[in-house]
């Protein structure tokens, strides 16, 4: 187990950038390394975002009060290494990554009251566990007492490619690319007040890096032998 800042308290290892950065498939492999649990705060602000549009679908009335309301039909469950949020008790994964919620999300993720809500469930799930937890300022704001901050960057052309061949399983064409770049930058200029990089945070530009190099430059820091 990686040395933290503060002994008596879990690890934590806070991953932020933005949209499609590979913030969630990068931290769920970094906490599976080091034997850890993953938190995805993302998942939080789609969960509040699709228990509110299961009630009300036009987003442009939605209130912080109704929001939080509609946000206690979510639990967080230990679950294969990570924390999956509950749509009142049962697993609503398409839905949280559809277009409804999606295209939403950063209307709730402004919030204040719902940021609030989102960090208390986050703390309270790094309490109990160590956690490697990804999002836009789990080192800035929620954690700043983080062992590891990393902030991940991509090219926004990459950053699509790779959405799109998760998504599909295959390689976009360019009108592909070019439509899930304008959603992608569109999201960024929705999330920029909410995507903070942390003082300190170690920057990685992940264009042309895999996922295992990506993986391998985050274990390495944790376990204090940064290679770079
Ligand atoms: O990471 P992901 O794309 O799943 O996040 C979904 C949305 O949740 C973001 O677009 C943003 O609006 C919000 N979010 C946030 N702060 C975080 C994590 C996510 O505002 N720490």
């Amino acid at each position: 187990m990686p040395a933290t800042a503060d002994p008596s308290r879990p690890l934590v290892i806070a991953i932020d950038g933005p949209a499609a950065s590979g913030k969630s498939s990068t931290a769920k492999r970094v906490a599976a390394a080091l034997g850890i649990r993953h938190v995805d705060s993302g998942a939080l602000y789609r969960a509040a975002t699709a228990a509110m549009l299961r009630l009300v679908p036009d987003e442009t009335t939605w209130t912080e009060a109704a929001v939080l309301a509609a946000a206690q039909a979510v639990t967080l469950e230990p679950v294969d290494g990570t924390f999956r949020p509950l749509l009142d008790g049962a697993a609503a994964e398409a839905e949280l990554r559809g277009v409804a919620v999606t295209s939403r999300v950063s209307v709730a993720a402004r919030m204040p009251g719902v940021r609030a809500w989102a960090n208390a469930m986050i703390r309270s799930a790094a309490a109990a566990h160590p956690v490697v937890v990804d999002g836009r300022d789990m080192g800035s704001v929620v954690f700043p007492e983080a062992a590891v901050k990393v902030f991940l960057v991509a090219d926004p052309q990459e950053r699509a490619r790779r959405r799109l061949l998760e998504r599909h399983g295959r390689e976009p064409s360019p009108a592909e690319v070019a439509a899930e770049v304008a959603e992608l930058v569109r999201r960024d200029v929705a999330d920029a007040a909410q995507t903070i990089e942390a003082p300190g945070a170690v920057r990685i530009d992940t264009t042309g890096l895999t996922p295992e190099g990506q993986v391998e430059r985050i274990v390495a820091l944790a376990r204090g032998v940064d290679r770079s």
